[in-house]
């Protein structure tokens, strides 16, 4: 991924967690950790982004990541724009290229895009201005860099610093799964013990994506003894195109509920990214229990986006 650096080696824009060094992973997660505080409006807000602009560009629906990134500028005293696609020129047929074009020559310096077509966000770097820097909030199912990393600092928090021994499982949608992707680039790149990725096998992925991981298709079997779960949303349209029998069929086999979840080891982290499937990848006493980290995770997203921007932008 070329664009993701500078000349110098430097992150430049955040496009995906594949490739990048565990010292840059770990500096990133490190300076989330210690902003925590600012992300969560408890001290002062920083003025580290005083005079710069950043807008979220989202060509896909999202609750989680777009509102985290706004807090997140305007905790670090950004101006933040947020570009609603469905009232845009977007409608009268403008490219993606030509707004973010257009919005950079306002003087925007931060872009922050979701989009539904995987490697559109590289593209979109390749062609910004210098000084100009992109964060991929989720493009189709190749990366969404900043869940992963809330993904990792969740998992911190929940079983310490040193992942060499977790046994981590990633369960459901791998296959159409940005965040599965940038779960597992980050779980590699951090030294997890040990991978396990569940789901139905028309549903996991056949590239090398799954290297090193145990795949396989009993969600039982696989929850045996692990630290952490990480549930994947099950894309709706996953049914409407025939790759999954029906929501209560999907639940019977992959769901987690209280009896499944005594399979893991004692005081497993149980992660999703949401939003959730009540009763379909999750059931309510699980999501809402002791064992959810689920809007830890949220939490953190705000802390891990001032992060990222605060890299990239000063
Ligand atoms: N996790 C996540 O990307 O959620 P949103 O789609 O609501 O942003």
């Amino acid at each position: 991924m070329t664009a993701q650096f500078d000349s110098k080696g430097n992150l430049r824009h955040l496009l995906t967690l594949e490739g990048l060094s565990r010292e840059a992973l770990l500096q990133l997660l490190g300076r989330a950790g210690q902003i925590r505080d600012a992300a969560m409006g408890r001290v002062k807000r920083r003025g580290t982004l005083a005079r710069v602009a950043v807008c979220t560009l989202f060509f896909e629906p999202s609750t989680r990541t777009r509102s985290s990134f706004q807090l997140a500028a305007q905790r670090l005293g950004a101006d933040i724009l947020n570009f609603d696609a469905s009232t845009s020129s977007i409608r009268k047929g403008e490219t993606a290229l030509d707004t973010m074009r257009n919005i950079e020559a306002m003087g925007v310096r931060g872009f922050v895009v979701r989009h539904p077509d995987d490697q559109i966000v590289e593209r979109l770097a390749e062609a910004a201005g210098e000084g100009t820097a992109l964060v991929n909030a989720g493009d189709g199912r190749n990366a969404h860099p900043t869940q992963g990393l809330l993904d990792m600092m969740t998992l911190r928090q929940a079983k310490g610093a040193d992942f060499s021994q977790l046994k981590v499982l990633i369960v459901g949608d791998v296959k159409h799964s940005r965040v599965a992707r940038s779960d597992l680039h980050a779980l590699r790149i951090l030294g997890v013990g040990q991978i396990r990725v569940c789901g139905p096998a028309n549903l996991l992925p056949e590239d090398d994506v799954l290297q090193g991981c145990q795949v396989g298709q009993d969600f039982d079997e696989m929850l045996e003894g692990v630290d952490a779960l990480i549930l994947l949303r099950l894309q709706r349209e996953r049914m409407e195109e025939g790759l999954v029998r029906s929501l209560d069929d999907y639940h019977a086999r992959y769901g987690l509920n209280a009896d499944r979840l005594r399979r893991a080891a004692p005081n497993a982290a149980v992660l999703h990214p949401g939003p959730i499937n009540r009763g379909v990848e999750i059931t309510d006493d699980v999501a809402d229990g002791p064992q959810s980290w689920i809007l830890r995770q949220v939490a953190n997203g705000v802390a891990v986006r001032m992060a990222v921007l605060e890299t990239l932008l000063t």
